[in-house]
């Protein structure tokens, strides 16, 4: 597989086009489902299925748990399309590939972006099994050269310097919070550390991100909302504690793909109420409230 390093116009537009030609109407939220939380598809109504390969340019997962179909439909009221799985930058492909389906969703229609990982508990009060709003993100791979914004800026899409200081939406944290509260889910609130992966954290990796502020680490999400909100998206996002990271050499307990499945099918119940209950109140999309305001046609 060749890695595009960095995506042409064109090919989000032939992407998108294709996905035009067979669905009918156009969505407003979008939602990317992390390992494990696939299931959370089977809540949308009235779905219309495209699997990735049909769409042109568009990555496939080649992982267990990540089944690589976009789902159309209604949940809530609300015109929805959903990421049944997501390719990773591990797998091989570049930034620009695996971000590429947040910039299709954008010329679809898209303007609010709810997206879900598994990841890794750094915050010692943690727990497997509990829910964490994103209030913030540690994008690592970004830190390290690979942003997914390197590269010529395709301004149709948004500022060559975003902004990114409310990255991940303040109002709709709030919301979440008081979804989670009105339905009694305990909810935690923290910063999502985004590695590259695929080997997991050693411990004195996990002691360094938790020394820098990290509450979650896992391996996707930074990237895909640096580029939801450099094209002027709200982004709402949720970790789900699949594991604690494990910070002592000496344990005996280990971290496995299988436990983070296992883990993320428990916690889809309570991330499906949470989902339910910010789309039934989601206010409405103002761009005047994003720091990279868009023009698009
Ligand atoms: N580390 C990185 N990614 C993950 C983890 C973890 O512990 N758990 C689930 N995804």
């Amino acid at each position: 597989m060749a890695a595009t390093e960095f995506v042409p116009e064109e090919h989000y537009r032939a992407a998108a086009a294709a996905v035009r030609a067979r669905i009918a109407g156009s969505p407003a939220i979008g939602l990317i489902l992390g390992s494990g939380l696939g299931p959370l598809v089977d809540e949308i109504e009235s779905p219309q299925v495209i699997p990735y390969q049909d769409i042109p340019h568009w990555p496939h997962s080649t992982v267990k748990g990540h089944a690589g179909r976009l789902v159309f439909g209604e949940l809530e009221g609300q015109p929805v399309v959903v990421m049944q799985g997501r390719t990773h930058f591990y797998e091989g492909y570049s930034m620009g590939q695996v971000t590429l389906p947040v910039r299709v969703m954008r010329l679809l229609g898209v303007n609010t972006l709810v997206v879900t990982n598994a990841a890794g508990g750094l915050n010692a009060s943690f727990s497997a099994g509990d829910i964490m709003i994103i209030e913030d993100h540690i994008a690592f791979t970004g830190l390290a050269g690979f942003n997914p914004l390197r590269g010529p800026n395709l301004d149709s899409f948004g500022p060559r310097f975003p902004v990114c200081t409310h990255i991940y939406d303040p109002g709709l944290r709030k919301l979440a919070h008081r979804v989670a509260a009105e339905n009694d889910i305990p909810v935690r609130e923290g910063v999502y550390v985004g590695l590259a992966g695929p080997s997991f954290e050693t411990p004195a990796e996990v002691r360094m991100l938790r020394a820098l502020g990290g509450d979650s680490v896992g391996m996707s999400t930074a990237h895909e909302t640096i580029v939801a909100y450099h094209t002027g998206m709200r982004v709402l996002g949720f970790s789900s504690i699949t594991n604690l990271s494990i910070d002592d050499p000496e344990a005996s307990e280990e971290v496995s793909h299988e436990e983070v499945l296992r883990l993320g099918r428990q916690i889809v119940p309570r991330l499906a109420v949470l989902i339910r209950g910010v789309l039934r109140q989601m206010p409405p999309y103002d761009p005047a409230e994003v720091e990279n305001h868009p023009e698009y046609e």
